[in-house]
């Protein structure tokens, strides 16, 4: 089968292989992947800036939509079928409740082989059924994004209707944030850094303030008035977090999610969030639970998730580079078939 692998950390290792398909053990399923999501996680992956530990060679890619193909021997089905359409979790082993170190360690695409292949291996009880109204593309687009942006709003922290969300950027993670937060009844503001990409956000309900130097976190406070907004979806880390500090309210929220800016890091002054009891949640991905009640969120509230382009796997390193490029809003995808 067709394989994304690294055969070494760097972005120069990253190739297509032949490689033998995966054999399911007892308690796995074979999954014959019908497309796939990038994220940037991949990239970090890849770059060896994620684990350097990671076993090589390594197949990269946390997200897809499959097929089941079949049981590893004497493996207990419970409710599902071969056939079935379904996404493994990200976190293989995490089924609900607090992160322990052990349960998190376990993530597709590092160090476990992941997705970005024609066929993959998960275990059983780590499946999601995709809801019926998302195409296969769409539901790719499902483990790692949305699963993060939804339990950082509605697991983690519940996002009350009425209430305010910020979120930066216009990345995967951050287009879910603002479809889901809207979803939920709240007024949603975006930045981004590239004007041109104001009309793509607002489509999907978000009012934009543009990034165009230090300061931003004033400006979005002056946008939205009063104390500031409710809630941020914190993407960049150490480089944009001090930004986010001033754009929050007293007793308000950040959810700290990702490290885009992390070679910016200016070392944030932390006193806001003594001042103003400002509170930090980190939030690493989500448990399968999250990831069930997602998918049972849009059986009910169907939403489109945001696709920027759309890539067959032969053309996957063109994929990586355009989501390395920042060009993109939402998500970049893979078909497999
Ligand atoms: N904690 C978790 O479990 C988890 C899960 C998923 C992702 N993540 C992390 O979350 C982050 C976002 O992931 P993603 O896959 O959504 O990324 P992505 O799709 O690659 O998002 C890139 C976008 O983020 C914005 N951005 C980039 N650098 C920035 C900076 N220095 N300051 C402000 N905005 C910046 C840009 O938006 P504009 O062009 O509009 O400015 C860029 O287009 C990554 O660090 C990723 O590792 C964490």
């Amino acid at each position: 089968m067709l394989a994304l692998r690294i055969d070494g950390f760097g972005l120069d290792r990253i190739a297509l292989a032949e490689v033998d398909a995966p054999v399911p053990a007892e308690g796995q399923v074979l999954l014959r992947v019908r497309a796939a999501s990038l994220n940037f996680r991949d990239v970090l992956v890849a770059r060896g800036d994620y684990n350097r530990q990671y076993p090589l060679p390594l197949t990269l890619g946390s997200d897809a939509a499959c097929v089941i193909e079949s049981f590893g021997p004497g493996t207990d089905p419970g409710s599902f079928r071969v056939g079935d359409r379904v996404s493994p979790a990200l976190a293989q082993g995490w089924r609900d409740g607090p992160p322990l170190r052990d349960t998190v360690r376990h993530t597709l695409g590092g160090p476990l082989p992941g997705v970005f292949a024609e066929y993959a291996l998960s275990r059983v009880d780590a499946l999601v059924p995709i809801p019926s109204s998302l195409s296969d593309v769409e539901a790719a687009c499902l483990p790692c994004a949305a699963v993060t942006a939804y339990s950082a709003l509605a697991v983690w922290s519940r996002l009350a209707a009425g209430e305010s969300l910020l979120s930066l950027g216009s990345g995967g993670v951050s287009a879910f944030a603002i479809q889901l937060g809207k979803q939920l009844g709240a007024r949603v503001i975006a930045t981004t850094t590239k004007p041109e990409k104001a009309a793509r956000l607002e489509a999907l309900g978000a009012e934009v303030v543009t990034i165009d130097g230090p300061g931003w976190g004033r400006k979005v406070r002056a946008h939205v008035g009063g104390e500031g907004v409710d809630h941020v979806m914190e993407v960049g880390g150490a480089g944009t977090l001090g930004e986010s500090l001033q754009a929050v309210r007293p007793g308000g929220t950040v959810s700290l999610v990702g490290v885009l800016a992390a070679g910016e890091a200016l070392a944030p002054s932390l006193t806001p969030v003594i001042m103003r009891n400002i509170r930090i949640q980190g939030v690493f991905v989500g448990h399968q639970r999250a990831f069930h009640e997602l998918a049972a969120h849009l059986e009910e509230h169907p939403l489109s998730p945001a696709i920027d382009r759309v890539f067959p796997l032969r053309e996957a390193r063109d994929a990586l580079q355009h989501l390395i490029s920042g060009q993109h809003v939402g998500k970049v995808c893979l078909t497999v078939a």
